[in-house]
């Protein structure tokens, strides 16, 4: 089932960098609405839950240590076509293929410590979501 909403990390590469405002600022003004927000930091437990598909994937090991090292902002954003217009509005996982106008051709520094989370469907939205927030979190 569609919904309107997905969910969102301003990684710790962008936060450790400044960048949480400006990166928070592109979100609004692309149509986003913010209704639910935080400043929190994934332990290296919660790091390899939220990342446990990509557990057989060499890259693994240094994405749950990338994820954990500092401070994050999760969000929770409402839209019309949520999921795919913030895949959009984020640009390729690789910066370096990303489009210019997108959050991870600003503000990505490599593939790995690209300063920006977007879910990847409807219900992967749900559930990174219900991970960070609880239900009387979500405005
Ligand atoms: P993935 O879900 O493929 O990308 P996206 O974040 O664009 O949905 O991968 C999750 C994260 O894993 C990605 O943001 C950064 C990290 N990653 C690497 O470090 N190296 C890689 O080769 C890939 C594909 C991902």
């Amino acid at each position: 089932m569609a919904t309107n909403r997905t969910f969102t990390m301003i990684k710790p590469d962008a936060v450790a960098n400044g960048h949480i405002g400006n990166i928070l600022a592109m979100i609004t003004t692309a149509g986003f609405k913010i209704v639910s927000l935080k400043l929190t930091q994934l332990t290296i437990a919660d790091a390899q839950a939220f990342y446990e598909v990509h557990a057989a994937r060499p890259f693994y090991g240094e994405l749950v240590e990338f994820m954990s090292r500092g401070p994050i902002v999760a969000a929770i954003l409402e839209k019309d076509n949520a999921v795919e217009d913030f895949r959009t509005l984020i640009g390729a996982t690789n910066p370096a293929e990303a489009a210019e106008g997108t959050i991870r051709k600003a503000y990505a520094t490599s593939i790995g410590e690209n300063a920006v989370h977007g879910s990847d469907s409807d219900e992967n939205a749900a559930i990174e979501g219900a991970f960070h927030f609880a239900g009387r979190e979500q405005f």
